[in-house]
């Protein structure tokens, strides 16, 4: 099973779709059952034959054996304090990119202490096993069932299952290609490539994404 936390918003609800699609069970999470109960249903409809549930960010964490996490950065810290139990020995994917937009000057990346949002997941959950992935996908594109993907998925970790499960899961999904990224340490390029791919959105309205050349 596979939670998605704030799996309400575009690319929580996009991943749940299409790993949903690859005959995964998936559960979305959100601060409000009811909001996820709702988002549920919605994906449904998108898909014939999948398997998606709703529920409060804790029990979809209580229920999943791999748990991404679909929220702001903002949200991170508080989140994850408060799910320290539920997330004890699971893998935990973390898709955030701390991401802010000025006037002017579109988006950019927020500087975190830890290094990266998955580094800081890590010290706040020492008994999860956390790998980053999924950063620079595009929900526009994963919410859209027919669209094919065609690009790479940069996965980080530094427990080498999580990350080889992980990699496996990149593959369910049409054309997307995983591509080890090595420790936990290099989430920190992944994730600030996030704005950048945002402002080149803007400028050729299109929704970007990263392929590595020579693999
Ligand atoms: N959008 C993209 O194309 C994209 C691409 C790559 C990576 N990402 C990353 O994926 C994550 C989710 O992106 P998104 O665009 O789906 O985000 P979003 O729509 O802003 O938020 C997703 C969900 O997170 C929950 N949430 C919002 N603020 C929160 C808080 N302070 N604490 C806890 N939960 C909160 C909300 O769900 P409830 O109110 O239902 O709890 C919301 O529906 C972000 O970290 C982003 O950097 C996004």
């Amino acid at each position: 099973m596979l939670a998605f936390l704030g799996g309400t918003g575009p690319e929580g609800k996009g991943l749940a779709l299409r790993l949903a699609m690859a005959g995964e069970a998936v559960i979305i999470g959100s601060r409000d059952a009811t909001r996820a109960t709702t988002a549920a249903e919605e994906l449904a409809q998108l898909a014939t034959g999948v398997r998606i549930d709703g529920a409060s960010n804790a029990d979809a964490a209580q229920a999943a054996d791999v748990v991404f996490l679909t929220f702001p950065y903002e949200g991170q810290r508080p989140t994850l304090e408060q799910l320290q139990e539920p997330l004890k020995g699971k893998v935990v994917v973390d898709v955030i990119a701390p991401m802010q937009f000025q006037r002017g000057r579109g988006a950019s990346a927020v500087e975190v202490a830890a290094g990266s949002a998955a580094q800081e997941a890590q010290e706040l959950l020492p008994d999860s096993l956390v790998v980053a992935a999924f950063q620079n996908a595009s929900a526009e594109e994963l919410q859209q069932p027919d669209t094919v993907m065609d690009g790479d998925v940069v996965v980080c970790s530094d427990h080498q299952e999580p990350k080889a499960l992980v990699m496996e899961l990149v593959r369910k999904i049409p054309q997307l290609r995983p591509v080890d990224g090595g420790s936990l340490a290099n989430a920190k390029y992944v994730e600030q490539i996030t704005p950048l791919l945002v402002n080149i959105n803007r400028i050729y309205k299109i929704h970007a994404g990263i392929k590595i050349v020579g693999i």
